[in-house]
């Protein structure tokens, strides 16, 4: 499989997550894909609340999913799409980049510093998507390393 194959395999998992968000305030539907070095993939859409600020982003959710499946190592790459629900109920990603907001940034690079690496993170669009190193969306992190 090429790259581009992997790479929109992956935004296509994080577009069908995006459908099971719930995003009743804001209608921006988020859905977050993380493959690990094994092949699997776990998935994550963000869940909003009613006090606004207490919502939780798709690649939070994400991250607690893997948990939850026992990955605590070995995360290579992640997905983000984002943007209203159609008429038909699909994803219509925006024409803006779904780049991860700070806190994720600083929840996804404790998962990759548990195993030691550094994920490429596809930030997708209508158009396509971005593509960073986690490190480069956060460099200099603290991490679990900081605390010693
Ligand atoms: N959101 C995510 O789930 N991930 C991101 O990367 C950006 C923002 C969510 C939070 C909130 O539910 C909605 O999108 C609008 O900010």
């Amino acid at each position: 499989m090429s790259d581009d194959q992997h790479s929109a395999e992956l935004l296509a998992a994080a577009r069908a997550a995006a459908k099971s968000a719930y995003a009743p305030y804001s209608g921006f539907h988020v859905g977050a894909a993380l493959r690990f070095a094994d092949g699997s993939v776990v998935t994550g859409s963000n869940f909003e609340n009613a006090s606004y600020g207490l919502s939780i982003c798709a690649e939070t959710a994400a991250v607690i999913a893997a948990n939850l499946q026992g990955k605590r190592s070995g995360l290579v790459e992640v997905a983000i799409m984002g943007g209203p629900l159609g008429d038909d109920g699909a994803l219509a990603p925006t024409a803006a980049p779904v780049t991860p907001c700070g806190r994720c940034r600083q929840v996804l690079t404790e998962l990759a510093q548990l195993g030691e690496t550094d994920p490429f993170v596809y930030s997708g669009h209508a158009g396509g998507y971005l593509e960073h190193r986690l490190s480069v969306l956060l460099p200099a992190a603290f991490g679990p390393a900081n605390l010693g």
